[in-house]
C-alpha cells in the first residue's frame, strides 16, 4: 500500500491519517521495546516511535540500522501530541532506509571549532540553528521585495562585469576579451542611477564583490547588497526611506520568524528601539563624540569600528552619522552647499555594536564638480563618459543607498559574525566548500 507524501509542518493536515514523510535522522533511542527517531525534513522535526510488538519485524530491524543524518522515509499514522516538537507524533508502522550515513558523519553533537565547521559547511547547514538563520535571512529578503513592490519601485539588475569602478574597497579583477581588465562590481550604484533616470524609483539586489583583506566579523569578499536609486530625493529624503525601511524589516522578522529567533536564543527586546526615531548626527559632532569617550580620530578621518561602537553605545538606536568630508567617501557624493569641505551623505550605524548597515548619499549632479572628482580619485574618465552623460543629458536631483543584506541579517538575528548568515560564505581565506 502506498500512502500521501507529507511535509513535517504539513502533519497538522493529516491528524489521524497514515502518511509517508521523508527526510533525515537527526536523533535516536530505544528502550528494546519502543524505539524513537527524530527527523528532519527542512519543514520541521518530527517525532516517530517503533514499538516492537506492533510493527513487521523487518521494520524493528530497519530501525536498527539507522545512524545519525541517514536518509530515510516513514510511514505512519499522525497523532496529536502536545509534547512532541510541532505538536505531532508519527506511529511508525514501516520504515524505508533511503541512503545510509557512515557512523563517521563528521558533525557530532559537541562543540566544534568554526574552521572545523565551515570546512564542512555542507553538512553544518543542516543544524537547527543555521537553519533558523536561513529562514531569517529568507524572510528578510523578501520584505525587501514587498516593501518596495509596495511602494512601486522597479528591480532593476545590474551588471556584474564592469569597466567602472563604483568604491574605493579592493577590487577583483578578471580578462575580458579584447576590451582589457574587466572588474566584478563593488556596487550597481552608477547603472542604478541611469535605471532611476529610466523608471524613477529602482532598486537592485545582487551579489557584490570586494577584495577586503580585512578578517572581521563583519567582512565577506561576496556579499549581497540592495541599492535603492531615486530620482528627486535630497538626502533628507533618502534618509527618511532608510529609516521607514529598516523599521520594516525588524518588524517583519518580529512577526513572521518568533521560533527561528527562539532557537538562536536572541533578545528580542533590544530590537524595540527601531520604533523611536533615528539618530541623525553631523559627522563633526560625531568626531567630537568620540575624542570626548577618549578615540584619537581626528576630522577628516572615516569612522573605524571602534568608533561607531562609541557612537552607538551613547545612544542604543540606530544612528545616521551624516555629512562626512570629501576625502573619506567616495567620488560620486554630492558636495554641501552648507559646508563645501563635506558631502551629501549618510551612514547608518546599527544598534548592539553591529557597525554601518547601510551606506548612502545624495549623487553629485553638477558636471563639471564630478568630472574634478573623477580626476582627483585619478579614476579614469573614458569608462565613465556614460556616467558623465546623466549630468550633461536631463540632470536631475537624485539619492540613493546600499543595504548590506548580510549585516543586517546578523544584527536582527543576533549572530555574532556574518559568515553564519549566508550559506557558502566566501572570505580572504575562503573559496570552499
Ligand atoms: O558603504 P558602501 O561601500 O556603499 C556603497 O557601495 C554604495 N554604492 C551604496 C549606494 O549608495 N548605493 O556599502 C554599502 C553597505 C555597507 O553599509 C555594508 O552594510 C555593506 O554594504 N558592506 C559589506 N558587507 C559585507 N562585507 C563587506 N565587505 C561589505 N562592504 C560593504
Ligand atoms: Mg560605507
Amino acid at each position: 500500500m502506498t500512502f500521501p507524501f507529507a511535509r513535517i509542518s504539513e502533519l497538522g493536515r493529516h491528524a489521524g491519517q497514515t502518511v509517508t514523510v521523508r527526510g533525515w535522522v537527526t536523533h535516536l533511542r530505544s528502550s528494546g521495546k519502543v524505539a524513537f527517531v527524530v527527523m528532519r525534513d527542512g519543514s520541521g522535526q518530527l517525532q516517530g516511535v517503533v514499538v516492537k510488538n506492533a510493527v513487521a519485524p523487518e521494520t524493528w530491524e530497519t530501525f536498527g540500522q539507522l545512524t545519525h543524518e541517514a536518509s530515510l522515509a516513514v510511514t505512519g499514522e499522525v497523532r496529536a501530541d502536545a509534547r512532541a516538537p510541532g505538536g505531532y507524533e508519527l506511529g511508525i508502522s514501516a520504515i524505508t532506509l533511503v541512503g545510509a550515513s557512515p557512523l563517521d558523519y563528521p558533525i557530532q553533537p559537541k562543540e566544534h571549532g568554526v574552521d572545523f565547521l565551515l570546512d564542512r559547511r555542507h553538512f553544518w547547514l543542516r543544524s537547527p540553528r543555521q537553519v533558523a538563520i536561513l529562514r531569517i535571512r529568507h524572510e528578510v529578503e523578501q520584505a525587501i521585495h514587498d516593501f518596495f513592490y509596495e511602494r512601486d519601485f522597479v528591480r532593476a539588475d545590474t551588471p556584474i562585469l564592469t569597466a567602472a569602478i563604483g568604491e574605493r574597497a579592493g577590487l577583483f579583477s578578471t580578462e575580458y576579451f579584447d576590451e582589457g581588465t574587466a572588474y566584478l562590481a563593488q556596487t550597481g550604484q552608477l547603472y542604478g542611477e541611469a535605471l532611476a533616470a529610466s523608471l524613477g524609483r529602482i532598486y537592485t539586489f545582487g551579489p557584490t564583490f570586494r577584495a577586503e583583506k580585512s578578517k572581521t566579523r563583519r567582512h565577506l569578499t561576496e556579499f549581497w547588497m540592495i541599492e535603492p536609486e531615486m530620482a528627486w530625493y535630497d538626502q533628507t529624503d533618502n534618509m527618511d526611506l532608510q529609516e521607514e525601511f529598516v523599521r520594516f524589516l525588524v518588524q517583519r522578522v518580529l512577526e513572521r520568524r518568533q521560533d527561528e529567533l527562539k532557537v538562536l536564543e536572541r533578545d528580542t527586546s533590544k530590537l524595540a528601539c527601531v520604533m523611536e526615531p533615528f539618530v541623525r548626527l553631523d559627522y563633526g559632532d560625531a568626531v567630537k563624540l568620540c575624542q570626548s569617550k577618549g578615540s584619537d580620530i581626528q576630522w577628516g578621518e572615516d569612522l573605524g569600528a571602534p568608533d561607531e561602537a562609541l557612537i552607538v553605545a551613547e545612544y542604543e538606536r540606530p544612528v545616521f552619522v551624516m555629512n562626512y568630508p570629501k576625502e573619506a567617501k567616495a567620488f560620486y557624493m554630492k558636495e554641501n552647499p552648507a559646508d563645501p569641505r563635506t558631502v551629501l551623505c549618510a551612514d547608518l550605524l546599527a544598534p548592539e555594536g553591529r557597525g554601518e548597515i547601510i551606506g548612502g548619499s545624495q549623487r553629485e549632479d553638477d558636471h563639471d564638480k564630478l568630472l574634478h572628482r573623477l580626476r582627483e580619485e585619478g579614476l579614469p574618465e573614458e569608462a565613465y563618459d556614460w556616467y558623465l552623460d546623466l549630468r550633461r543629458y536631463g540632470t536631475f536631483v537624485h539619492s540613493g543607498f546600499g543595504l548590506g543584506l548580510e549585516r543586517t541579517v546578523a544584527w536582527i538575528a543576533g549572530v555574532e559574525h556574518i559568515r553564519e548568515v549566508i550559506p557558502f560564505p566566501r572570505l580572504m581565506d575562503r573559496l570552499r566548500p
